[in-house]
């Protein structure tokens, strides 16, 4: 005590585990009228308004009734120097990388540059509901330090790390083995662990490092077991057969870093859309994460994630916006277009398991549900309040919503920033109460 105490009240829902649907009851617990007590940024009691309220004393209460209370949305991949490439033009991924996202990514040598837009990307993903995300940063470590230090700034729980390519890539933009080893060495002294940061080695993929470089990360991973390893895997038919000309002696995409030792629970490998038999077999073996990035892949045109086929291997997928060729910074978006892509393959994806998929899921699959992605006491008090009545178009679709799977399935469908209604990180709220 001695603390600040702030109660929030309003309707809350938080995951168990992870519901099919509404019958799964015991998967979630939703409460009408429910309050979070929170103190230095963790939320210390969690239930029943008329049970919370007289353990809150002299808290500030915030009553967000009739909106609904959530942990706060968890983004497990997007491109931090990306922010200035969403929306360019007309290309498929190896095109699109070379004519817009090197380019761009060559800026972020300068720090101030770096500074300016990690502000506006925090700014933009809070607005979001973002509250943890795992990001690529360029290869500079400029743009690592600066990534971290708004994180820092903040108090919010991210994680990422400078990309490490040392071939296939325009001057300025590349690093070497030794440099890459170096410089991530550093960050992850620098940062891994401190406040709420976290570090993921970062080979961006296997077309744009030497074999000597994957080594190098294999090493990183080998000496920072706590570290995340993060990378791209067949995402593009062109990506894939080009990885295969510079690894022949492979037995697949996935096999590449399988060699150089880069696979566990840690590792979260973007996009796995177009997998060999023996690389699902080598995910599931290796408790490997593949990251669902719905709106990219339809944007770039890479293709349709087989999330029920890993899923029935006991594979655990993470869903992510890949911001910048990912076209929206919302999870609820994401989960708009994740629906549509299943619904392309006969799939289903029931809103209690989409809310619970950017939430605890993720952390899950982030080894974090311990920290993040719940409403649980003990946990840290990043929350998002949702309203579902933010538009004319969700306001009107609303009047006829009977449930609270309806409600969630207009937020998913129609929701983005404009639902909302604020966003706690670290019990801290991130829009000025209007
Ligand atoms: N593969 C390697 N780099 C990238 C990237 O920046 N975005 C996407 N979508 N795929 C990649
Ligand atoms: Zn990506």
């Amino acid at each position: 005590t001695g603390q600040t105490q702030t109660l929030l009240r309003g309707r809350i829902l938080t995951f168990t585990a992870e519901p099919q649907d509404e019958a799964d009851t015991s998967a979630y617990r939703y409460i009408e009228d429910g309050a979070l007590l929170i103190e230095d940024g963790r939320i210390i009691a969690s239930g029943d308004y008329t049970q919370i309220a007289p353990q809150a004393g002299q808290a500030q209460v915030i009553d967000h009734r009739p909106n609904l209370l959530m942990a706060g949305f968890i983004d497990t991949h997007l491109h931090f120097p990306q922010v200035q490439v969403v929306a360019s033009w007309g290309d498929q991924l190896l095109d699109w990388l070379n004519n817009y996202t090197f380019p761009e990514e060559t800026r972020f040598v300068d720090a101030a540059h770096s500074a300016d837009m990690a502000t506006r990307f925090y700014d933009l993903i809070t607005a979001h509901g973002t509250t943890t995300a795992v990001a690529f940063c360029s290869v500079h470590d400029t743009s690592a330090n600066a990534y971290f230090a708004e994180a820092a700034r903040r108090d919010m729980r991210m994680i990422g790390g400078k990309v490490m390519m040392d071939r296939n890539a325009p001057d300025g933009l590349r690093d070497t083995a030794q440099s890459g080893y170096d410089q991530t060495k550093a960050l992850i002294d620098r940062w891994h662990g401190q406040g709420r940061a976290l570090y993921a080695v970062s080979p961006r993929f296997a077309i744009t490092s030497t074999p000597a470089q994957l080594e190098a990360a294999g090493a990183l991973m080998a000496e920072h077991p706590d570290c995340y390893m993060q990378t791209h895997l067949s995402e593009n038919r062109d990506e894939i057969a080009f990885t295969k000309s510079l690894y022949p002696d492979a037995p697949d995409y996935l096999g590449v870093y399988e060699t150089y030792g880069l696979l566990g629970p840690r590792a979260l490998l973007g996009h796995a859309i177009h997998l060999e038999p023996r690389e699902i077999d080598v995910l599931a073996q290796t408790g490997s994460h593949p990251v669902f990035c719905p709106t990219s892949n339809l944007f770039l045109g890479s293709g349709l994630f087989d999330d029920a086929g890993l899923r029935g291997r006991g594979i655990v997928n993470g869903i992510a916006t890949d911001i910048g060729a990912g076209t929206s910074y919302s999870m609820l978006q994401t989960l708009n277009e994740g629906y549509k892509v299943l619904q392309l393959q006969g799939q289903k994806l029931h809103p209690l398991r989409a809310f619970h998929w950017i939430t605890r899921g993720n952390a899950v699959t982030l080894g974090l549900q311990d920290q993040i992605g719940t409403l649980d006491a003990g946990t840290e008090a990043d929350v998002v309040v949702l309203d579902a009545r933010a538009t004319d178009a969700m306001r009107l679709r609303m009047g006829r919503a009977e449930s609270l799977s309806e409600e969630l399935f207009i937020l998913q469908m129609l929701g983005d920033d404009r639902a909302i209604a604020q966003t706690y990180v670290a019990g801290q709220a991130q829009k000025a109460i209007a």
